[in-house]
């Protein structure tokens, strides 16, 4: 199962290695293969201003989404702490907004890895509606 992900981690760990974590020390990687076939990343970028942090999932799901693609099959998230790092509520809602049920690889550096489709680590989620004009 892990085998066919094992670019997707290896990407997430690439682009921890630039997560900007100086107040945290906690460095995170991400990255969002598209339906298209192409790979996002993201790593966390933090700020003097602790609440303006952005993380991994999210920069990876905005680089994707300002490039024009906004259908995802699959999300890896790798992180310095030595343990899976499950995305956090903010991040969860954001995938949910753009994809279905994918499946969600959290792995260590060592390449063990953990992986639940979305909506198991995030069920009964809000999903994108119409807007009103
Ligand atoms: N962080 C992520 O980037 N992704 C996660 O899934 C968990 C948390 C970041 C935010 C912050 O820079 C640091 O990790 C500590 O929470």
């Amino acid at each position: 199962m892990k085998g066919r992900y094992e670019d997707l981690i290896a990407a997430a760990k690439a682009a921890m290695e630039r997560a900007y974590a100086p107040y945290s020390g906690f460095k995170v990687g991400a990255a969002l293969r598209t339906a298209s076939g192409r790979i996002f990343t993201g790593c966390n970028v933090e700020n003097a201003s602790f609440g303006a942090t952005i993380c991994a999932e999210r920069t990876a799901v905005v680089k994707a989404v300002s490039e024009g693609e906004k259908e995802f099959d699959a999300i890896a998230i790798v992180s310095s702490s030595g343990e899976v790092t499950p995305p956090c509520g903010i991040c969860r809602q954001v995938l949910a907004e753009f994809t279905e049920d994918i499946p969600v690889i959290m792995a260590q550096e060592n390449g063990d890895a953990k992986i639940y489709p979305l909506y198991t680590v995030f069920p009964q989620a809000k999903l994108p509606f119409e807007a009103e004009e």
